[in-house]
């Protein structure tokens, strides 16, 4: 299997990593328009041959039924390598978040299903952690009972993209280039782990609160115009079961940190920590007395990490094996769901996600 990187810079290299992991023996070629990214690049990886240009890397030679090309660029530098490498007849996995706008994440499904190949999107980097596939264990054992509130909260005190993570990469705070804040950064993972753990028909977004708090630490010397908190009201439609989910993320709050998922059921409820694995799933149950909480077994280790995931699940598709990626029109749905917090934080008008085609407004 061929791997080429579009972008040399910290993803990038977390892609080479996993993708070493692969049942495939791999190759890759790596291009970025900056030449002090490719020459870091090439202190950790000296052989990977590189390239000052997408186009010509994709021209280098013909395309095999396999390859993949990763866009490891920032948001605003997805679109025309995306477009280019399904137009050279390859795979393309794309970094989160999709696109900038709904309009470019459809012309990236129109391109794919008009070369014939597979769009995939990293957003589903948690899919398939044990703490994941254990809370669906449980959702599957129906000891819940009827499923009707789910506490999402995970915010930071200081852990800004641009500022406290990764301060190199100061584009994360231009929103002309990344799009927007903690939503475009994080939204895609949130809804990726929701889909897949509790497999809805719509998503419906009833209410939106964006911010940027202040702090001592802001930046004054780049542009910094993107929010770094959401709150939102968001129902996720199973058919029989409306739940209604309390959603927060935030890389910067003056409020405590705190990281937590907590699902109430008719006959028990669930609490875990969403994005990690190390964490107790714990049930609590009642059982007489009032609820009795027990940690649920987990599920056995992984031999992969959160950053491995996204190579893994899509190389898994492009092999025929069963996956968990997010492909196609099930990427574009990921992405227009982000785009849509951003419209009803703006407008206060309610959205319904279809999760098999585009958002429209609120039944
Ligand atoms: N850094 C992380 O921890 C992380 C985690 C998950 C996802 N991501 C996503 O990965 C993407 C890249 O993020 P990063 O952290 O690696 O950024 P980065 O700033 O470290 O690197 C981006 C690289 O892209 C290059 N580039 C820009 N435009 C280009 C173009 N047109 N063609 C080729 N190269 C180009 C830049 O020169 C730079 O080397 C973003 O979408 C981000 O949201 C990053």
């Amino acid at each position: 299997m061929r791997i080429y990187l579009v972008g040399a810079g910290v993803i990038s290299r977390t892609h080479v990593a996993a993708a070493l992991k692969l049942p495939e023996s791999v190759e890759f070629r790596v291009a970025d328009v900056s030449s002090r990214a490719l020459e870091g690049f090439a202190e950790v990886y000296p052989d990977i041959p590189r390239f000052a240009d997408t186009t010509a890397m994709l021209a280098s030679e013909p395309p095999h039924d396999d390859d993949i090309v990763i866009i490891a660029t920032p948001p605003f530098a997805h679109l025309e390598p995306t477009l280019a490498a399904l137009q050279s007849g390859r795979h393309v996995l794309c970094e989160k978040p999709l696109a900038m706008t709904a309009e470019d994440a459809d012309r990236m499904l129109a391109a794919a299903d008009a070369a014939g190949r597979l769009l995939g999107c990293c957003s589903v980097r948690f899919r398939g952690l044990p703490h994941n596939e254990t809370v669906k264990r449980v959702l599957a054992s129906g000891v819940l009972g009827g499923l009707h509130h789910l506490t999402w909260v995970n915010k930071w005190a200081r852990s800004r993209s641009g500022i406290e993570y990764q301060p190199g990469s100061s584009w994360f705070l231009d929103s002309s280039k990344s799009g927007g804040g903690i939503v475009m950064d994080w939204g895609p993972y949130d809804i990726a782990t929701l889909t897949d753990l509790f497999a809805p028909t719509a998503i419906e977004i009833g209410a939106v609160a964006i911010a940027r708090p202040e702090t001592s630490a802001d930046p004054s010397d780049v542009v910094f115009d993107v929010e770094t908190a959401a709150s939102a009201a968001l129902v996720l439609d199973r058919g029989d079961q409306r739940l209604l989910v309390s959603y927060q993320r935030a890389s910067a709050m003056h409020g405590e940190e705190v990281f937590r998922a907590e699902l109430e059921g008719t006959r028990g409820s669930l609490r875990w920590t969403p994005f990690d694995s190390r964490a107790d799933v714990v049930l609590r149950t009642d059982e007489g007395d009032g609820p009795v909480e027990r940690v649920v077994q987990p599920e056995p280790r992984a031999p992969y990490e959160a950053f491995d995931y996204p190579i893994i699940h899509f190389a898994d598709a492009v092999a025929g094996r069963p996956n968990l990626a997010l492909l196609g029109c099930d990427a574009v749905a990921n992405f227009h769901w982000v785009r849509a917090m951003y419209d009803v934080a703006r407008d206060a008008q309610p959205r319904r996600a279809e999760l098999s085609g585009a958002m429209s407004a609120a039944r």
